[in-house]
């Protein structure tokens, strides 16, 4: 399903518009900027599918991608969900909207029982900060299973890398939820993301 085209089905603004809980969904968090939506649009091979910006604050809500081709009708569920969420971190944007940013992305990440992974998405240039552990917290305590993917590691040298990863695993080691194997990806270099698309295989229901 990687091969077919996919489509954008819609924009969550608030927990009440999200769609009727159906095929297993994957989510995409990270700090703003981090490069969630260029991750998606890596992982399907289209380029426009979900907007990107160098911009922090780009993606506002849930957007909910889907292979083509499935009514949606219970019997024709598409086999998988991914999920594009807002960053957070992101001070610039008004008070009001980041804090409604952040109380979606935290509702939906405790409580949404078709959740089978979250992505938390980490900057290789940066490594984990406090909102990033502040998030794993969350799914450690909703027992939300996550999945550290470094980000821009094209950004970074061959010989940092490795300490990187190492750091990582570190950091997760006594974390209940973490899935312990963490991918590094470059969305502009295109490396990492096939072990991203088996790891959203393997929760799809065909
Ligand atoms: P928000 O929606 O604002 O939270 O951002 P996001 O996490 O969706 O990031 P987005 O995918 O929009 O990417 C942010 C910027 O980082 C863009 O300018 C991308 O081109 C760039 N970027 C994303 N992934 C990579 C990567 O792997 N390598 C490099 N060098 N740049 C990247
Ligand atoms: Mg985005």
């Amino acid at each position: 399903f990687f091969a077919r085209p996919w489509v954008f089905i819609r924009g969550v603004p608030a927990m009440k518009f999200l769609p009727p809980e159906g095929p297993p969904e994957v989510a995409f968090a990270g700090r703003s900027n981090v490069g969630k939506s260029s991750l998606i649009n890596g992982i399907v091979g289209q380029k426009g599918l979900a907007r990107t910006s160098n911009t922090p604050g780009r993606t506002q809500e849930l957007n909910y991608f889907v292979p083509d081709g499935f009514s949606g009708e219970a019997g024709d569920l598409p086999p998988v969900a991914m999920v594009d969420m807002p960053g957070y971190g992101y001070a610039q944007a008004p008070k009001e909207q980041v804090d409604a940013w952040t109380k979606l992305v935290f509702d939906y990440l405790r409580g949404r029982a078709t959740l089978k992974r979250v992505f938390v998405l980490i900057d290789a240039r940066h490594g984990i900060k406090k909102n990033d552990a502040d998030v794993m917290t969350l799914l450690d305590k909703a027992a939300v299973s996550y999945q550290i993917v470094l980000t821009k590691a094209d950004k970074i040298s061959a010989l940092a890398l490795p300490k990187l990863e190492a750091a990582t695993r570190e950091a997760i080691r006594k974390r209940p939820a973490a899935y312990p194997a963490i991918i590094a990806t470059s969305s502009e270099k295109g490396f990492g993301i096939e072990e991203v698309q088996s790891a959203i295989a393997g929760f799809a229901e065909v």
